[in-house]
């Protein structure tokens, strides 16, 4: 077994860190104050080749890794998370489903948008389906050569700026029977009927707009339904198999923020000097500096081996149970690094002229977006015990069904 990085991988971060260093982190905290998306970054890495890397060759791109996405995304976020966002969404996610269930004709159209910038968006959750994912109600029903959609969406990130969409509905067909849920491709500002509604106003990660989206009456054309290799019935299990890898990428900005914060920490305490010393010889910020570099390495340990699971046992895709693992553990170190980091700094630390409260506010989505750190427990565990689990729909249904029988029996 080997452990680390190869050298095309270092210089692959060695790119990475300098773009992020020289162009993205000066733009950072007028990213967050304007709450305006980073058009200059994503060209800046669209230029790099950091949008669409995980693209294969046949459709133009380098064909890389998850694993070598890691190492941009974790660069980016370490100086701006919206950024980092930018970079998981351009390679996992929605492009990386229709870049493994997709036809020809929408790989190639899929490629094209990623690899000139487009951030596709990926429309799961709903007002009354979040974690719940498969409550969803928008659907698509069948007429003739069309699938016309009904529903809405929320907390789309990208909403607006986004060309590229896969949604998430139930199909009907024509007789009104459901046939699962499916994925469908569609394009702001050629589908009418892709109607971007109400903006959230975030905590962090405030460049990238979360939106609602609707649907209504959108008109796609039948082959913009992206058909899952296990069929409709088995839909939604082989879309969040392809999300997987987005997971993986949600926990890597958690990282990019944690080591952003524990660079400007470890800094801060050389140069700040209390009771005429810096404040780097006091034994209390010392072992503080030391836990985080610890949780760092752990969290950067459990993402490179769930990004690492891609390809393995004949799935594209990261294992779900690494990725839920990896994800768990970055967004609630995150969340702590980026406090004590921010407690090095003292009073600086929680003046906006600073970064470290920009980190902190970033740092806190990652335990909700993508899979809450409790339905992750729940995706885990279930794993880890081979079963469905009473707070899910399948294994509350059963309880219920057992629960039934044993009412009737008494009787
Ligand atoms: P709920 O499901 O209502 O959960 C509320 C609380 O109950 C949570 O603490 C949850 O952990 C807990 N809970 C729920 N069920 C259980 C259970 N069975 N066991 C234990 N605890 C439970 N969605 C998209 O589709 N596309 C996007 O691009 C996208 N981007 C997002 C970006 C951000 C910044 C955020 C914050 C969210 C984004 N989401 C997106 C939505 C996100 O995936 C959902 O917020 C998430 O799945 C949780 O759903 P919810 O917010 O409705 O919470
Ligand atoms: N990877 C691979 N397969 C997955 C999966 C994943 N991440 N999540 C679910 N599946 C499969 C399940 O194994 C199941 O297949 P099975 O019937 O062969 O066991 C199928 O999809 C349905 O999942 P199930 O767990 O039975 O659904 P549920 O109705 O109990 O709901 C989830 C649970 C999946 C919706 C919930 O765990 C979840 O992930 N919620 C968060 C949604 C989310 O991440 N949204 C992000 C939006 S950006």
């Amino acid at each position: 077994m080997t452990f680390g990085l190869t050298p095309e991988q270092e210089a692959l971060r060695e790119k990475a860190r300098d773009l992020a260093e020289r162009v993205v982190a000066p733009r950072a905290a007028e990213v967050d104050r304007t709450e305006s998306y980073p058009w200059d970054n994503v060209q800046a890495l669209t230029d790099a080749g950091f949008m669409g890397m995980t693209v294969p060759k046949a459709y133009g791109g380098p064909g890389r890794s998850y694993m070598d996405v890691t190492l941009v995304i974790e660069e980016m976020a370490a100086q701006c998370g919206v950024t980092g966002r930018v970079v998981v969404e351009g390679n996992m996610g929605a492009i990386s489903a229709v870049m493994q269930y997709g036809t020809e004709p929408q790989k190639k159209r899929a490629a094209e948008f990623v690899l000139s910038g487009d951030k596709p968006a990926i429309c799961i959750t709903e007002p009354d389906a979040g974690s719940a994912a498969t409550e969803m109600t928008t659907r698509a029903d069948k007429r003739g050569n069309t699938y016309v959609l009904n529903g809405k969406k929320h907390w789309i990130t990208g909403g607006g700026v986004s060309r590229l969409h896969l949604i998430f509905a139930r199909v009907f067909d024509e007789s009104g029977a459901e046939q699962g849920i499916g994925g469908f491709l569609a394009f702001r500002g050629e589908d009418d009927g892709l109607v971007i509604g109400a903006r959230e106003p975030t905590m962090g990660l405030r460049g990238i707009p979360e939106t609602e989206v609707l649907f209504q009456d959108l008109a796609l054309p039948a082959d913009r339904l992206v058909m899952p290799p296990s069929g409709l019935k088995r839909g939604f299990a082989d879309l969040m198999n392809a999300y997987n890898a987005q997971r993986v990428g949600a926990g890597t900005v958690a990282l990019g923020l944690a080591e952003g914060a524990y660079r400007r920490a470890l800094a801060f305490s050389k140069e700040r000097e209390q009771f005429g010393r810096p404040i780097a010889e006091f034994q209390g910020l010392q072992w503080m500096l030391a836990d985080m570099s610890v949780q760092l390495e752990a969290a950067r340990a459990l993402i490179w081996r769930a990004a690492s699971t891609a390809g393995q046992n004949g799935n594209p895709f990261p294992d779900s149970l690494a990725a839920a693992q990896s994800k768990i553990f970055a967004s609630e170190m995150a969340i702590k690094v980026a406090s004590d980091a921010l407690q090095v700094h003292g009073a600086r630390g929680y003046s906006r002229n600073w970064p470290m409260e920009r980190i902190l506010r970033d740092a806190r989505m990652f335990t909700i977006g993508g899979g809450t750190a409790q339905i992750l427990r729940t995706v885990v565990a279930s794993r880890l015990l081979d079963r469905k689990l009473p707070q899910t729909r399948d294994g509350h249904a059963k309880l219920a069904a057992a629960d039934a029988l044993r009412i009737q029996a008494a009787e």
